[in-house]
């Protein structure tokens, strides 16, 4: 008697529940469902001081130093993360490998997964050599269920793979569809912050970057991380498409082995080749870092309509140097024109622009672009080669990788040490195409 009741309510309406629910039977509010005190229902909620706190400035190593890097130095206590990526790309592996480190280190984890079984799960901890008996599971394909497993363990962390397979039964429609995603992340976004919990989540994107329905889900979670590469090879990217408690852009670099994910230099691994035509070397940036990175291109005889297509590269500023380069008097007309980059990698930086306009022109003229030569700058419609940031960081990606022909944006600094040859007009870097042809050449002779 006189005791207090731990009940479930609405924070918004304050219909109590006996049971966990993403979604509110009362009000229909999505994640307002919380603990609180029995008593008179729409209770006011629990006022707070502004009495400073550290959480934010505490970090959790994941135990892969690439992956604390693009936190911004490692994960900060109930953040709620989205790890976004292609399927196949090794989303559920990293997880797992997050998972395995950090309750090595003494944080319980709680895997839910939704897309695997327990013995599917289990049998890839093995394979990548993880203790499975030290690790928590619970099917993940039932909102309330997971949330009261991790309401009753109280994980540091609860790693969902994926968001698109977890659904709230009462909310009705089919699981992955964008309300069902949308909800069941605010709900977990409402269990994070209030019972201070981490979690990370999985999420599928389609190749053209779109989170399958959910791309709206971006704005709820404190971070973004998308997961990159070719899924043919095994070199995958890290980034941060958004992060609250760190710099974005940070980048780290992965190697899907027998045994998971690897942390790599992938300095080694793109290191462009030399001399073919239909080649040319970009220095894009990642994060802070410069690479240098062979891109690739082949121009063939087309009927019908012209083809563009690419891989590694973004295909709307792939169409766009095209168009530029043959209003500029390259003419590709109806060639179906491939663009690729060395290695696996993915550049979507525009100032790689000018190495694939480079690229294009060597495979038209079958000449090889200078000897050890790179080009940066960005392109725009009128083909005038603007500035790129970070100048410093990609050309020291070109010394390191013994570049010393650098074609670059005019009035570029720090060019010291290389044999620069300042660009105005994209046709400017590209006069050792020689007698620039004026339609596709045929067969070779
Ligand atoms: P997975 O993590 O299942 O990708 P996602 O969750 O993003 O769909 O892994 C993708 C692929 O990686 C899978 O086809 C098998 C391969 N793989 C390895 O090559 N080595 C390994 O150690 C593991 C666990 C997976
Ligand atoms: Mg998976």
């Amino acid at each position: 008697m006189g005791k207090v009741r731990t009940v479930l309510s609405c924070r918004d309406c304050g219909q109590q529940l006996a049971r966990w629910a993403g979604r509110c039977p009362g009000c229909g509010a999505w994640g307002t469902i919380e603990e609180g005190r029995g008593g008179l229902a729409a209770s006011a909620p629990a006022l707070e001081t502004l009495a400073h706190d550290d959480a934010d400035e505490r970090r959790i190593s994941t135990g892969l130093p690439g992956v604390d890097r693009v936190l911004g130095g490692g994960l900060v206590p109930s953040t709620v993360a989205l790890l976004a990526g292609e399927p196949g790309i090794g989303k559920s592996t990293l997880l797992l490998q997050m998972v395995a480190n950090l309750s090595a280190a003494g944080l319980p984890c709680l895997f839910a997964s939704g897309e695997e079984s327990r013995r599917q799960v289990s049998a890839r901890a093995h394979r990548l050599g993880i203790e499975g008996s030290s690790l928590s599971f619970v099917t993940g394909r039932e909102l309330p269920a997971v949330v009261e497993a991790a309401r009753a363990m109280r994980p540091f962390l609860l790693a969902v793979d994926s968001i698109q397979s977890l659904r709230e039964p009462s909310a009705g429609q089919v699981p992955g569809g964008p309300s069902q995603v949308r909800g069941c992340a605010d709900a977990l976004v409402g269990f994070a912050k209030s019972e201070g919990v981490s979690v990370v989540m999985t999420g599928h994107v389609t190749k053209d970057g779109d989170l399958a329905g959910p791309r709206a889900l971006e704005h709820a979670v404190d971070v973004v991380l998308a997961f990159d590469g070719d899924p043919r090879s095994g070199l995958r990217m890290l980034s941060a498409g958004k992060n609250r408690f760190g710099a974005e852009g940070e980048v780290a670099w992965f190697e899907m082995s027998g045994a998971g994910l690897r942390e790599i230099d992938p300095a080694h691994l793109l290191l462009p080749g030399g001399g073919e035509p239909g080649a040319a070397t970009a220095l894009p940036l990642a994060g802070r870092r410069g690479l240098a990175v062979e891109v690739q291109a082949l121009v063939a005889g087309g009927e019908g309509t012209a083809r563009r297509q690419v891989s590694g590269l973004d295909l709307r500023r792939f169409q766009l140097v095209g168009a530029v380069l043959d209003s500029a008097g390259l003419r590709l007309g109806r060639a179906d024109v491939f663009g690729a980059v060395a290695g696996g990698a993915r550049l979507d930086d525009p100032a790689c622009d000018l190495a694939v306009a480079a690229a294009v022109a060597s495979a038209v003229a079958r000449v090889p672009a200078p000897t050890a030569s790179a080009f940066v700058g960005e392109i725009g419609l009128t083909g005038v080669v603007r500035p790129a940031p970070g100048m410093g960081a990609r050309l020291s990606a070109a010394r390191a990788a013994g570049l010393h022909t650098v074609f670059v944006p005019e009035g570029a600094q720090g060019l010291e040490g290389f044999r620069p040859v300042p660009v105005r007009h994209v046709m400017q870097a590209l006069t050792w195409a020689a007698a620039r042809p004026t339609s596709v050449p045929g067969p070779p002779p």
